[in-house]
């Protein structure tokens, strides 16, 4: 585990440095937007997305800059939807990542165009040459980011989420909103490296199924946490979803079967990476983190 964290930690620190240099506010009277932006994505975090980025990535030797320039990207994505999500009209929440919420800080107006502007932004950064030489493969980069970000993706998933308070919903209809929710920017996260890296159907193939079990894993954990977690260390309230009335694997199956899920979904997970070899250790490291953290 701690050549996962030490990894962890230096990647985290080459993405902070990256999204540093992309976020780069002018002296212009607009700048407020650009403090706002660089104020939650600049504010620490798992960065659990870039890591996959930039681990995918090196199963097939892509470049460090083109890799980090799409983990960056992810991350705006990410920062723009939990930015979002604390909105009054969503979760309502005044803490994240520790600090106040962006509406908190600034105001819901700046908030709402901060996370527009990270989202734009990280399209931006794809379609710039600088992320690949090829530009069908920073096409294939932006198609698959827009699907996995919009109303067929995260997108889709938080409409799904804010229906789970007052509808019936069994563990199928979980599955599929997590997926959503939360699922398919964990997987394009992998499918970037393929992308980058012109894998072949078949590598493809496995690491589409290792991000569909581990995003799963990963929402769970999230939603353990929000039952038992230590507000403090995870830097967000806690107890919000049994407070919204909001169906969660929790809710349907109890803690103890929901915590055994996120493991064996986790098992399931790393068998798919096999065929990678020792090559594939820190993605296997990284899928065991994601259901034993509690942050
Ligand atoms: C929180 O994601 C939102 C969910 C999709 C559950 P993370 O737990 O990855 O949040 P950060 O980036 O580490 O703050
Ligand atoms: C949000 O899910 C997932 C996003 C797409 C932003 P949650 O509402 O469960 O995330 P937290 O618990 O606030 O981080
Ligand atoms: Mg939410
Ligand atoms: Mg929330
Ligand atoms: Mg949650």
């Amino acid at each position: 585990m701690n050549n996962l964290k030490e990894s962890m930690k230096a990647i985290a620190s080459k993405v902070d440095a990256k999204l540093n240099e992309l976020l780069k506010s002018p002296d212009t009277k607009e700048k407020l937007i650009f403090e706002a932006m660089r104020y939650s994505a600049l504010s620490g975090g798992k960065r659990l997305r870039p890591f996959l980025v930039m681990t995918s990535s090196s199963l097939f030797n892509v470049k460090e800059d083109y890799a980090l320039r799409v983990a960056a990207a992810l991350e705006m994505i990410h920062c723009y939807s939990l930015i979002h999500d604390d909105l009054p009209a969503m979760d309502d929440d005044d803490l994240r990542r520790g600090q106040p919420t962006n509406h908190k800080k600034y105001d819901e107006a700046t908030a709402i165009l901060a996370g527009d502007s990270l989202l734009t932004k990280a399209f931006e950064v794809l379609a710039d040459e600088k992320t690949h030489h090829d530009p069908l493969v920073r096409c294939s980069l932006v198609k698959a980011l827009a699907k996995a970000s919009g109303a067929n993706g995260m997108v889709g998933g938080q409409v799904l989420d804010i229906m789970a308070e007052d509808s019936e919903m069994n563990l199928d209809d979980i599955i599929r909103l997590q997926g959503l929710k939360t699922g398919c920017l964990i997987s394009f996260a992998c499918e970037a490296g393929a992308i980058l890296g012109n894998a072949d159907e078949k590598d493809k193939h496995s690491l589409l199924n290792y991000s569909r079990n581990l995003g799963l894993a990963f929402q769970i954990a999230d939603d353990i946490l929000d039952t038992e977690g230590d507000a403090e260390l995870v830097g967000k309230a806690v107890g919000k979803d049994a407070e919204a009335g909001k169906a969660t694997f929790v809710s349907l199956l109890g803690l103890e079967n929901a915590r055994q899920k996120a493991s064996d979904l986790v098992v399931q997970a790393s068998k798919q990476l096999d065929t990678f070899g020792d090559k594939a250790d820190l993605l296997k490291k990284v899928a065991d983190f994601v259901v034993k953290r509690n942050y």
